[in-house]
């Protein structure tokens, strides 16, 4: 180290303010030793700068001085130039959603400015993963089974001893004037609570306040109705007491739908550790079987999924017209699922989406069945205008 302090003291591009006070003392000593054997050449390449040290025995030196002297190009920014390039960063790189409002209790407050919209580095959220999430479609002025959802989130924190920084009534409130401020029509919100910031180690105890965040996106696609094509995960499925909580951690789930996709498939379908369908990465699953009954795997190892729920009760109308014998939530084993004549994915972001494959097997006919068409449009319906329990009105 006395070397490269040394090393570091005297070349003119690198402050002394570099050297740590106990190295610093050691350096003239050093010098009058050893600096007949350094030759510093200094030259600027390109955007960075190199030091050349002569002697094969600094090689280790010479690295850790040009690694010491590359650092020097990263720009020291203010407050605002960070905020400047934050906003640039977001106009160079638009994806196909837009943000159009952000709450933070951080900073306690609503921004439409896509550049604030970030949450502190020392978040237990963001450096742990102590956070849970949840979500509420937009539609038509209305957001679709925020209650339901809500109470999820809810439950969700409280299974990962989170403490709700607001009541539940003030939430629900915060969450309303997000999207009144974002004016979207059609999209989704997503909210999270998180432990909190704070600091860097694993406990929680040095976080002072939970904290809620929101944001609005806009998403004007059309929900899609072709059937598509699934594989069995091979990613392991979660335990139940994490698969049942929607936490952050989504590492599993993320894994499986890369699987998925690499596979040319839509999504990839977990089983439980008693080899019964469990769910898609963040959708649940749902056949039909030859009996013509409505089948779901049941909900105690998997996320209790909101859509899922209100199409079983959707569902009742279609065993009233005759369309389905019957509804059960039940094990479901891969051959009943693979022999079905319809499977479905079914969740907030993709509402009912017939499958038409899973693995090699053939589901059905090898089209979109009617009953996932039919489910399709009662849910859609419902968006547009089901009754109050699942439609709040945006102010
Ligand atoms: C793992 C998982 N299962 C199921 C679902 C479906 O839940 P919901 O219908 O409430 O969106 C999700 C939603 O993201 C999920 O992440």
């Amino acid at each position: 180290m006395a070397s490269l302090s040394a090393s570091l003291s005297l070349h003119p591009l690198i402050p002394t303010q570099l050297i740590p006070d106990h190295q610093r003392n050691s350096c003239a000593k050093w010098r009058s030793v050893s600096f007949q054997r350094l030759e510093f050449q200094s030259s600027l390449q390109g955007s960075f700068r190199q030091v050349r040290i002569a002697g094969s025995s600094h090689q280790k030196a010479q690295a850790l001085v040009d690694s010491r002297t590359q650092a020097l190009d990263v720009p020291i920014l203010t407050c605002s130039e960070a905020i400047e390039r934050l906003r640039k960063n977001r106009e160079n790189h638009k994806g196909k959603q837009q943000f159009l409002a952000m709450y933070s209790s951080v900073f306690g407050g609503i921004t439409t400015d896509t550049a604030a919209m970030v949450i502190p580095m020392d978040d237990h959220m963001v450096h742990r993963g102590h956070g849970v999430f949840d979500t509420a479609a937009i539609m038509d002025g209305h957001i679709y089974e925020l209650d339901q959802h809500l109470d999820r989130i809810i439950r969700s924190a409280s299974m990962s001893k989170i403490n709700l920084p607001f009541d539940r009534e003030t939430i629900r409130r915060i969450l309303i004037q997000t999207v009144c401020v974002s004016k979207c029509q059609k999209g989704g919100l997503r909210y999270w609570l998180s432990v909190g910031p704070g600091d860097f180690q694993l406990s929680p105890s040095g976080c002072h306040q939970s904290a809620l965040y929101a944001i609005v996106i806009q998403d004007q696609s059309p929900f899609d109705s072709k059937g598509i094509k699934v594989v069995t995960s091979s990613v392991p499925i979660k335990p139940p007491q994490f698969a049942t909580v929607k936490s952050v951690n989504y590492l599993p789930n993320v894994l499986s739908k890369m699987e998925a996709e690499e596979k040319g498939a839509f999504a990839a379908i977990w089983l439980d550790d008693e080899g019964y369908v469990a769910e898609g990465p963040n959708m649940n699953v749902a056949f039909v079987t030859k009996q013509k009954d409505l089948l779901m795997p049941r909900f105690d190892k998997i996320l209790s999924g909101c859509t899922a729920k209100r199409v079983l009760t959707l569902a009742e109308g279609l065993v009233r017209e005759g369309k389905l014998n019957g509804i059960r939530v039940d094990n479901v084993t891969v051959e009943e699922g693979k022999n079905a004549d319809e499977m479905m994915l079914i969740g907030s972001g993709i509402l009912v989406r017939p499958v038409v494959q899973w693995d090699e097997q053939v589901i059905g006919d090898g089209t979109a069945g009617p009953i996932a068409e039919a489910l399709l449009n009662l849910i859609t319906e419902d968006m547009k205008s089901g009754p109050s329990t699942v439609r709040i009105p945006i102010p």
